[in-house]
């Protein structure tokens, strides 16, 4: 089996035919999938989604996009949301100085507020990072996270390095089958298969062949069958390490 570790199944998109995309995933592989929490609709909307299928589980946090927004109560109600067994991450959190969508100042509250209380609740974090690599890295350091994911992973070499130094697993999306992808590539030759996590983003970032259209979790396949391509092993060995990495920082199936 294969697991789709971040997707947005409660997204619009997917109103017209959600469960027979789920179904669908299930069928065809998909052993478990994490519906990741963007904003505070989106962490409730995660948990109740993660109620209804016991293959697919929850993460429950606030988009740094929305850090301008936030307020006590906010906090508190993720808090509360944490505290379902279905939630297994507290994300996606992180900074995002591309689209610059809230100030760094609350952004950087926002993240540091929400890595405290994945500390706090033992959950592994999932992180949102856009052209805020040092500053990421920085408060990582400073509130000593070494437990969680680097999502839809961009950047350097350097910054690879000091996430795997960190403890972080890298998880790459589907964005890495584009012909001009090469330095994602890259990155994924050398990113060690004991760290890696496969990823859709459903429903961006449709694979090369789909671009344009919806993404959906099945089509992590394509992902796969690229990555082993590059890191030139069987298919059916990047499906077994995947699989176990994800079940090891999410606590999969734990009951
Ligand atoms: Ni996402």
């Amino acid at each position: 089996m294969f697991i789709d570790t971040h997707c947005h199944l409660d997204f619009p998109d997917f109103d017209s035919d959600r469960n027979e995309v789920i179904q669908r995933a299930k069928q065809q592989g998909i052993g478990y999938i994490i519906n990741v929490g963007s904003s505070l609709r989106a962490s409730q909307a995660s948990v109740d989604l993660a109620g209804q299928y016991d293959f697919i589980y929850a993460s429950a946090g606030i988009h740094p996009h929305d850090a301008d927004k936030v307020n006590k109560e906010t906090l508190n109600t993720i808090a509360g949301l944490c505290k379902s067994p279905r939630v297994v991450a507290v994300g996606e959190i992180g900074l995002d100085y591309y689209r610059g969508l809230s100030s760094v100042d609350n952004q950087k509250q926002l993240f540091i507020n929400l890595l405290r209380l994945a500390e706090s609740e033992s959950l592994p974090v999932i992180i949102h990072c856009r052209q805020a690599q040092q500053d990421v890295l920085k408060i990582l350091k400073d509130n000593n996270v070494s437990r969680g994911v680097v999502h839809c992973f961009s950047g350097d070499e350097a910054f690879l390095k000091q996430c795997l130094d960190l403890g972080f697993y890298i998880s790459f999306t589907c964005n890495l089958t584009y012909k001009k992808a090469d330095n994602l590539r890259r990155l994924a030759r050398i990113t060690p298969l004991e760290r890696l996590l496969l990823e859709t983003d459903a429903p961006f970032l449709a694979p090369e062949g789909f671009r344009g259209k919806r993404n959906e979790p099945v089509y992590v396949k394509y992902l796969a069958k690229k990555i082993a391509e590059i890191k030139e092993i069987k298919l059916e060995e990047i499906e077994k390490i995947t699989t176990v990495n994800a079940q090891a920082l999410f606590r999969l199936n734990r009951d």
